[in-house]
Order: structure tokens, then sequence, then C-alpha cells
């Protein structure tokens, strides 16, 4: 039997409870940089003959977050493993954003009481957005005790410490700081990949859309300072990697807060960028209220800038934008989108769109829908609306019935289905430019990789392609993936 460790936490000591209240508040505190990672001299070979297995849920932020776990881990010289047995530690990095991403997580931390009682001195832990939920640390702290250590978004490079703790200690370890946030340039990170590679440029969101929990579980807009990121990109350049991701909750509100730089936005960064001999350069996610005029004439300079624009909506009715406080009507999305599309007429689109919002109305459904025939996205990660207990819209009265939300996800995802064939249809007989990321995941006698435009394309080839960018002659365009050739001898650079 595992004993009871709630019966025994010393709350002062270790139980910091997370507060949405708290997290919520910007009090406009400066962003401190801080440079003081370290590890303590007892824990820097504590994972030697260790293994380590990070689960990671959510969005590119969590990947990259793991990828800094993953640094922090083997500079203690745990060794990564997938296989659940052989883990001495399993970090469990959480999202929060949906009700049903919560609930397969503890799911996942109910099945794994039996492992720790057939291991005993295996660590859990658990992380990321959900951590930042008192709800949910109060539900861990009672429910499952198989969980050690529970750290927050803001404490991650507190790892070694905290693991220290719940090594040395019985006790379930909590440390979850409910602040705006600072930022920590000195952390180590372990790359998942050898070619492609995710660069945080900003943490953080001040957006509050009513419905959404990362304003509160990631704190406060901070951007990194631009020669970092400059810097990091050109030693991932010099190491050889095709293509970085440059990340933010908000991409577009980077530089906001640098005050001293004079109106240093996502354009001087992105042209900039550009410069660096790095074939691929992607960034996500975009707000469309922030999307300015000089951003657009950046990426219409092409060069290693991708032609690929995730551009959230959320839904095509201007009353519902305003009740989900997005800060844009339909009329300023669409003249958004046609001027970006104008400025990079071979982009594909791609957006996100939540169905069901409280109040939501047929008619209003109807202008998402108008919405996405005039765009004719490329692709669309569409949702029912699920409500996150401490935003405004979780106080709204739910009044959509849940067989209407599914209906109207059901028709929505037709059209979107439908619109992404045409948009592949397109491709047919051509060449475009692939990335070779790896085996397919059908087949592995099958490559697969993305075109700058984030389509998949599968074709036949040898395995020394992977991690380089190679020529193929689309054959077949399905809904979803381009099926084509390999080039031996590239014709064009295609799109
Ligand atoms: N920062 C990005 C989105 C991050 S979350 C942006 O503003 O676009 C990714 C997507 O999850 C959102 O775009 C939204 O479509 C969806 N989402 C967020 N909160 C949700 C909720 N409470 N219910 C349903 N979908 C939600
Ligand atoms: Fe959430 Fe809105 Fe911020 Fe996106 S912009 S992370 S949807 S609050
Ligand atoms: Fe989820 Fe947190 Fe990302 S809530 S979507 S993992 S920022």
């Amino acid at each position: 039997m595992v004993e009871s460790k709630f019966s025994k936490v010393d709350f002062s000591k270790y139980f910091q409870p997370p507060s949405l209240k708290d997290a919520r508040r910007r009090r406009r505190e400066p962003v401190h940089i801080i440079n003081d990672f370290s590890i303590p001299d007892e824990m820097k070979t504590i994972g030697r003959g260790k293994k380590y297995l990070i689960e990671t849920y959510g969005c590119q932020m969590n990947e990259a977050d793991t990828e800094v776990m993953a640094g922090i881990l083997e500079k203690m010289e745990y060794q990564e493993t997938e296989d659940t047995d052989q883990a001495d530690i399993i970090l469990i990095n959480t999202c929060a954003i949906r009700e049903n991403a919560e609930n397969r997580v503890f799911g996942h931390i109910g099945r794994m009481k039996q492992l720790k009682l057939e291991k005993p001195e295996l660590i859990i832990g658990l992380c990321g957005c959900m951590a930042q939920e008192e709800t949910v640390v109060n539900k861990v702290l009672q429910t499952y005790q198989q969980v050690d250590l529970i750290f927050g978004t803001h404490n991650i490079h507190r790892l070694p410490q905290l693991l220290q703790e719940a090594l040395f200690s019985k006790e379930m370890v909590v440390e979850v700081w409910s602040k705006e946030g600072d930022i920590v340039e000195n952390l180590p990170m372990a790359r998942h990949g050898h070619f492609q590679a995710w660069v945080n440029i900003m943490f953080g969101c001040d957006k509050f859309c009513t419905y959404c929990i990362v304003p509160y579980t990631r704190g406060k807009e901070r951007s990194r300072r631009p020669e970092e990121i400059i810097s990091e990109v050109r030693e991932l350049a010099r190491l050889g990697y095709k293509e970085i991701t440059l990340l933010g909750q908000n991409v577009n509100a980077y530089g906001k807060d640098l005050k001293d730089l004079d109106q240093y936005g996502l354009g001087n960064l992105m042209d900039e960028i550009r410069k660096i001999g790095i074939p691929r350069v992607r960034f996500t996610t975009s707000h469309p209220k922030d999307f300015d005029d000089h951003l657009i004439e950046v990426l219409g300079k092409g060069g290693n800038l991708c032609e690929h624009i995730h551009l959230p909506v959320q839904s095509g009715n201007s009353d519902i934008l305003k009740i989900m406080g997005r800060g844009y009507t339909r009329e300023h999305y669409l003249d958004l989108f046609h001027r970006i599309k104008k400025a990079v007429p071979h982009a594909s689109f791609t957006t996100d769109i939540i169905v069901g919002f409280p109040n939501e109305t047929e008619e209003q459904f109807e202008d998402t829908m108008s919405l996405v025939r005039e765009c004719r996205f490329d692709g669309a990660y569409t949702f029912i609306y699920s409500p996150r207990s401490g935003t405004p819209a979780a106080r709204m009265t739910d009044n959509v019935p849940m067989e209407v939300k599914k209906e109207r996800l059901q028709r929505l995802n037709a059209l979107v289905d439908e619109l992404a064939a045409k948009s592949n249809a397109k491709y047919q007989n051509q060449v475009v430019e692939v990335l070779v990321e790896g085996e397919s995941r059908k087949n592995a006698s099958v490559l697969s990789g993305h075109t700058r435009t984030n389509k998949v394309v599968n074709f036949v080839g040898p395995e020394t392609l992977i991690g380089q960018l190679v020529h193929i002659k689309i054959t077949e365009a399905k809904m979803w993936s381009l099926d084509g050739e390999w080039q031996r001898e590239p014709e064009v650079a295609g799109r």
C-alpha cells in the first residue's frame, strides 16, 4: 500500500496553493530576466543509471517546455525512455484548455496508481497548465496520492530543487506560483528534433478572451529580448537546423512590453531572422487584432519565411466575437485576411473555431460557415465550447443544447473537409519543396514531411533523405495529405 501522503503534508513548507484570481491580476510589475538556474551539487549525478519519461499534452508551448525539462533532467544524468516500466521519473505535462483534455489526464493518473504500488520509488510529477488551477491541485491532493510532485508553469527552472525534495521527503511536494511571470534565460534544452526546433519568442497572454484559461495558467505577455532570440536562431542555423517555429500564444503582441526599444515588433524580428541562413521560418499563434501592416510587408518578402498563416478566427459573427472578448469584428478579420493574401499570394491559411459559445444562435453559426466559405481555409481546428471555471464565459448561461453543438460541429467539419480537399487538389502535378521529417505514420516504407505551406506529403524514398529538403511531384491529392514522387533532379523550387 502507498501510505497516505495527504495526511503528512507539511503545508506551511511545501504547499503554495495556486490561485486563478491572483493569476488574473496584471500589476504591471517589471519582468525580471533571470539567469539563476542551477543544479545543487548533490543533484548533479542523481540520475546516473536512471531514466525519465515526459508525457506531453496540449500546445507547442508545452512541447517546448518539455524540451527544457528534458534538458534539466539530462543535466542530472537521467536518460530518456519511452517505456513506462523502465522510468524512474514520469512527468505529465498537462493542458487545461478544455474539459476533455483534463479528464484524459485524470484518467491517466488514476491508472498510474498500480504502477506506483509496484514501484514505490518511482517519482510521478504533474506539471503544465493544469497544475496552475487550484481545483486541480486540490483534487490531486485529495484523490491521487500516487503523485509525488506538482509544479507550475512558472516553476520549471526549480525542477532540480523540487525533485530533491520529492526524492528525500515522503510528502507530496507542491510548488505553483500564480504570478505574472519572469523570463528565465539560461535553461538547458534537450531538443527533440535535429532539424526542426521551437523557439519561444514570448510567454503568456494578456488577451483574456472570455472563454480561455491560458492567461491564468501562463501569466502576462512578456517578450524575450530580440538579441537572445537571434543568437538562438543563429546557433540553430550553425547546427544545421532546417526549420524553426517562433512560438507564443499571441506572437503579434511581440515586443509591446520591450519599452526601451522603439516600437520593435514581430515584423522587425522576422525581418532580422529572414537574413539568417535557416531555410524555413514559421510562427504561431497569430492574433488578428495585433497583426500589423509591417508584419504583412515582411511576410511578403518571402525567402525563408514560410507561406503558412495560422490565424484563429473563433467565430464569424461580430456579436459572438464581442462576447468572446476577441477585440475584432468579422469585417476586420476578413479585411486582414485579404490583405495578407494579397501580400503573400500562395499562402495557405488555417484557423481555430469554437462552436456553441453561450447564446450562439443558428444565424450566428451560419455567419461562421459563410466566413469559412469565403476564406476557403486549408484546414481548421474546430472545438465545441468548453466552460473553464474561473473565466468570465463560465458564468454565462451555457444555453446551447449539446446535440445542437454537436450537430453544428459536424456541419462545420464537413465544410472544412470539403475545402481542404479542394485546396489540396490544386497541388496535383505540381513540384513542391518538402522537409522530410521521418517515416509515415501509416507505412514505414513511406517517408513523410511538410511543404512550406504546411501540407503533409508522403512519398517513397531512401531513409537518408530524412532531415533534408527535397522536391516532390504530387501524383495524388487526398483530403488531408498529398502523395508524390521524389524528384532526384529538382526541377523548380515549388510551393
Ligand atoms: N492563443 C491562441 C489559441 C490558444 S488555445 C489564439 O488566441 O488563437 C487553442 C484554441 O483552443 C483556441 O484558438 C480556441 O479555438 C480553443 N479554445 C480555447 N479555449 C477554449 C474553450 N474554453 N472551449 C473550447 N475551445 C477553446
Ligand atoms: Fe486564449 Fe485568447 Fe490568449 Fe489565445 S489570445 S491564448 S484564445 S486568451
Ligand atoms: Fe493547453 Fe496550456 Fe497550451 S492550456 S493549449 S498547454 S498554454
